[in-house]
């Protein structure tokens, strides 16, 4: 990293960073040439932005100093669509919603959604098999949305999301999968179905029958001073963020993780080797720990594709990192997609090495160089949750079927929110003998 200096150099092109316009490889080009810590200007306002890749930047940001930076550059946005959900929140209303909220991801109630978890892969997995009986090939960019999309939904609203289904005709959540663009349009329909959800809430206040699933949480936590439940609003939007947030980052990374195992042969087969060696597919948290290998391939999955490819926060006081000054109210940008191929830190770094997740790589490396659910606080709630859903969705499909690559459409990053690839991923299922 550069020593201490004011003068923080950065490429002359300004950033565009609506997320329609290609920022990442505007930044990826400026960290080739600028390394770990750059300026660049925002290309509406020319205020400057702050971009960090180096691990010590990165906890200092996220962790050592956390308390003086907000969500950033975007989050604006993200409030349209999840209104004052844990994501976006800040200060005292955060805490307090994140306090409620954690025991929602406690592992005992994960547990409870196993089986949520096995049925919704199973269903696909009926599927992949016809399609590979007929010689048919699926969109995996598809089949992935609408998996984790169902799994997300009958983990919060358990039974009740096949009955939402059922008395609106069809899954009142679907646009989520069908429709690709998160622009205003999508944020004001997605807004709409507040009712469906505050309905479904009406209706179990009115009856006595117990529930297990993450809205039953939601709805008995109690604030830990007042004693009081999240007021409704509060919970429509807490409900928002978790369908959303849950949604979309699994997905993407199921879709990215399914490609990169079909241009990998031989971790491929170290893989199924590994998944097959059990009797069963897991049906426990243990049986989920034990296939690791598995874990490995959904980690290096995260490192080359995280999701969540760009942090944004705002200093709230001045601040100095990694040796350079910051003003108040700077916009500080840090990366897992820059950090996470940042070649000081992770040799051959765009090599697709799921060894580099064995015990003992993993204790030989500066551990905030991997933040593929970011660090501190504010990080993903949902992060277990998320890797048991992963890993248990791998170890069901590929037991049974592997995916040849078929390239239909060029094979394009789009950075959103969230690091989708461009076109839908098309693959041939063929069935393991
Ligand atoms: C591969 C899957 C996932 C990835 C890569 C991921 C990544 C992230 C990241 C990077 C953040 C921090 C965002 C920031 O600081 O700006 C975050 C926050 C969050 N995630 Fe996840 N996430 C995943 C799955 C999930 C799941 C399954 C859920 C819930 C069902 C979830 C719920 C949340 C929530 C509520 C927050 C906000 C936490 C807070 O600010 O207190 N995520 N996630």
């Amino acid at each position: 990293m550069n020593s201490a200096s004011n003068a923080l150099r950065g490429p002359s092109q300004p950033l565009d960073i609506t997320f329609n316009h290609d920022a990442l490889s505007q930044l990826i080009a400026a960290f080739a040439q600028f390394g770990d810590a750059f300026c660049i200007s925002e290309s509406v306002t020319n205020a400057p932005i702050y971009v960090f890749s180096h691990p010590d930047c990165v906890r200092h940001v996220l962790v050592d100093n956390h308390q003086n930076y907000t969500k950033g550059i975007g989050i604006e946005r993200v409030g349209i669509l999840l209104g004052k959900g844990i994501m976006v929140s800040e200060g005292e209303l955060w805490r307090r919603q994140r306090r409620m909220i954690q025991p929602a991801f406690h592992r005992d109630v994960i547990a409870r959604m196993l089986g949520h978890i096995t049925a919704a892969n199973q269903q696909l997995l009926d599927t992949w098999i016809a399609c590979a009986s007929d010689n048919r090939e699926i969109c995996i960019t598809q089949d992935m949305s609408d998996v984790t999309l169902s799994i997300v939904l009958r983990s919060i609203f358990g039974e009740d999301s096949q009955a939402m289904t059922e008395a609106n005709g069809s899954n009142p959540f679907a646009l989520l999968t069908e429709e690709t663009e998160r622009n205003l349009t999508f944020a004001y329909k997605f807004r709409a179905l507040s009712k469906v959800i505050l309905d479904c809430v009406m209706r179990r206040r009115a009856d006595t029958h117990e529930r297990t699933d993450l809205l039953a949480m939601l709805m008995a936590a109690r604030d830990r001073k007042s004693g009081e439940p999240m007021p409704d609003k509060q919970l429509l939007d807490e409900v928002m963020t978790l369908i959303v947030a849950g949604h979309e980052t699994t997905a993407s990374a199921l879709n990215w993780m399914w490609y990169l195992l079909s241009q990998n042969s031989e971790v491929e087969q170290k893989l199924v080797a590994e998944i097959s060696a059990f009797a069963e597919i897991p049906s426990t948290i243990e049986e989920v720990n034990a296939l690791k290998y598995t874990r490995q391939v959904v980690e290096e999955t995260l490192r080359l594709y995280p999701p969540g490819w760009l942090l944004t926060r705002r200093s709230i006081n001045a601040d100095r990192i990694g040796g350079y000054d910051i003003a108040a109210n700077a916009d500080v940008f840090i990366s897992p997609y820059l950090v996470h191929r940042n070649p000081s830190f992770w040799p051959e770094p765009e090599q697709f090495n799921p060894d580099r997740f064995s015990e003992t790589a993993r204790a030989g490396r500066n551990r905030f160089c991997y933040l593929p659910f970011a660090l501190g606080p504010r990080a993903c709630i949902g992060e277990s949750f998320a890797m048991i859903e992963m890993i248990m969705h791998v170890a069901t499909l590929a037991r049974h079927i592997r995916l040849r690559y078929v390239p239909k459409y060029p094979l394009e990053l789009e950075c959103q929110v969230n690091l989708r690839s461009k076109h839908g991923i098309y693959m041939l299922p063929e069935l393991r003998q």
